[in-house]
């Protein structure tokens, strides 16, 4: 059983001091890898392990072709910034083939695990020697998978599968006690710049997550465009989370005077504390009606904008 830290209970020096030096006990002398996708919770814990490990710890971003525009550099360049070197691994193919022909979400989640955990990171814990992994898994994470809503990508031992046995190396969670809320207070106190810290939360499986049916890269770049568009769009609100899922079926419309089987593009904009439960930020009409216009002229082959106005439960927050 974990025990709960709340974010309201939490001390954040203490909590970093005990974190830091349950990483530095753990690791001992040897090295430690991280995967750093730019959102908050992995963000927050290549904090922890750099100020743990110092250049022990080597911090990867792996280029899976499932992330948002331009996400790579932006995040290279931001920790740059905080003088932690962040190196970038191009593995798109690997996982564009591991997902091909796969339209079950959770068959996705699967292929999306082995190719992060078993191939990419086996080959990287091989090369570094690291014999231990930072992660950052929180307690929704935890809760959501045992309780068999969604498989999140990154938890294994609730399942009990024993990633020793399974990858070839341990994981550490620093996080595991927290939510969402009490993560952010902890990126403040660490010492990251709010833009990283007060990041809209993004899923492990990246946009792989938003698109219904098969991942392909024409696909990944519909909902790409689309998702940059929300996004910015969206940002002032001060929202929760917010994104642009791409459908898989497919409506008539009209392009250029012609009719079109064109694709559906869904709009999903939640408030909410912690993720357990969310409901559809009210947003202004105008508001919904500029960003249609704004994606139906930006990406092609879409004639179809829908927002969704259901709540969690029973709808989930990611659509995948
Ligand atoms: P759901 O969709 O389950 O999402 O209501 C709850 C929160 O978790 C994020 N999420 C994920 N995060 N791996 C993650 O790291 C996942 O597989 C995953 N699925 C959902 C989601 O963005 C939301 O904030």
């Amino acid at each position: 059983m974990i025990k709960e830290i709340k974010a309201a209970e939490l001390n954040t020096e203490q909590f970093i001091r005990e974190k830091v030096e349950m990483i530095r006990s753990a690791v001992g002398d040897g090295t430690a890898i991280n995967a750093l996708s730019g959102g908050v919770d992995s963000s927050v814990v290549t904090m922890l392990g750099h100020r743990a490990l110092g250049d022990n710890l080597k911090t990867y971003f792996i280029q899976n072709g499932l992330m948002r525009e331009s996400e790579p550099e932006s995040v290279q360049e931001l920790f740059r910034k905080l003088d932690v070197p962040v190196k970038i691994i191009d593995a798109r193919n690997e996982f564009l083939s591991a997902l091909k022909g796969i339209r079950d979400p959770e068959e996705k989640r699967e292929a999306i695990t082995q190719t992060f955990y078993k191939h990419v990171f086996g080959r990287l814990v091989r090369e570094s020697g690291a014999k231990h992994l930072l992660q950052g898994t929180i307690l929704t994470d935890v809760d959501e998978t045992v309780a068999g809503v969604k498989r999140q990508h990154n938890v294994f031992e609730q399942l009990g599968i024993d990633p020793q046995k399974e990858f070839g190396y341990r994981i550490l969670e620093p996080l595991i006690q927290l939510r969402k809320d009490g993560v952010r207070k902890v990126g403040s106190a660490v010492g990251l710049p709010p833009i990283l810290f007060d990041r809209i939360p993004f899923p492990g499986p990246a946009l792989a997550a938003r698109i219904i049916g098969e991942v392909t890269e024409e696909r990944l770049n519909t909902v790409r465009k689309a998702t940059s568009i929300v996004e910015k769009k969206l940002r002032e609100t001060g929202a929760f989370q917010y994104m642009a899922i791409l459908h898989e079926d497919r409506v008539t419309g009209m392009v250029d005077g012609k009719r079109e089987f064109g694709q559906q593009i869904e709009i999903r904009c939640w408030d909410s504390v912690d993720a357990r439960t969310a409901t559809p930020t009210q947003l202004p009409f105008e508001m919904l009606t500029g960003l249609a216009g704004e994606i139906i002229g930006q990406v092609p082959g879409v004639v179809s904008v829908t927002y969704n106005i259901a709540t969690k439960p029973p709808s989930t927050i990611e659509a995948v």
